[in-house]
């Protein structure tokens, strides 16, 4: 069984999936990984991130693989952290736009999701990834709400930018880059649930999530 987690960014995706995938039992993909370690792979190369040939090169030799505590190895080396470094963020949604990645990553989350019961989080999960997953979600927030929790976040875990002007537009930057894009660009699937998730508690999204997936 496959819960689709789209939405974007800050929304609250991560949190909210471990948890999800814990109380249920389920395995959790962070699909955005994916997409931070092609962007990575691009600054440890040297590549241009502008060479769409160059890039996806990358993006299809890559080898990333995911291990307990939410580590995330790239070629081998453990980057759980270098990935939501203040350079990757900057260049990951570039990045993300070039089919070529995207379909490179595209048989690499299918091939993760066929192992069992997973809730995944990501863009175009619910659209392009798992079209027929059996839960579909798609959370939103104010830009204001978003840019609140992402520098709590990176002023508790001590990584990415703690200057607020500097978060919002990032996000603004990122969601704009995410949702203009031609191939498999952020919308909200016709049969997700919907969840503006700006004035929730995080208990009250999980509930309402839960009550929906036990429906
Ligand atoms: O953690 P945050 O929500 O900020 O971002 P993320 O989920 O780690 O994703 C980073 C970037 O990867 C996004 O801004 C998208 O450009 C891209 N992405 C995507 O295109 N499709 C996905 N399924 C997941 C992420």
């Amino acid at each position: 069984m496959i819960i689709a987690l789209d939405g974007p960014s800050g929304v609250g995706k991560s949190t909210l999936a471990r948890a999800l995938a814990s109380r249920l039992q389920f395995s959790c993909l962070d699909t955005g990984a994916l997409y931070r370690c092609v962007a990575l792979s691009v600054l440890l190369a040297g590549v241009d991130e502008a060479n769409e040939i160059d890039v996806s090169k990358l993006a299809q030799t890559a080898t990333i693989r995911f291990a307990p505590q939410n580590k995330v190895f790239l070629n081998g080396a453990d980057v759980t952290d270098d990935i939501r470094g203040a350079r990757v963020e900057r260049i990951v949604s570039v990045v993300a736009a070039y089919p070529r990645v995207r379909a490179a990553l595209l048989e690499k989350q299918r091939e993760i999701g066929s192992l069992g019961n997973y809730v995944v989080e990501g863009r175009d999960i619910g659209s392009t990834v798992f079209p027929n997953a059996e839960c579909k979600f798609f959370l939103t927030a104010s830009l204001e709400a978003r840019t609140r929790r992402r520098l709590l976040q990176n002023q508790e875990k001590q990584r990415g930018s703690v200057d607020e002007q500097e978060v919002r537009n990032m996000l603004a930057k990122r969601d704009a880059t995410d949702a203009t894009r031609e191939a498999s660009p952020l919308v909200c699937p016709s049969d997700a649930v919907r969840i503006d998730t700006s004035d929730k508690t995080f208990e009250e999204v999980l509930t309402l999530i839960l009550n929906h997936v036990y429906e």
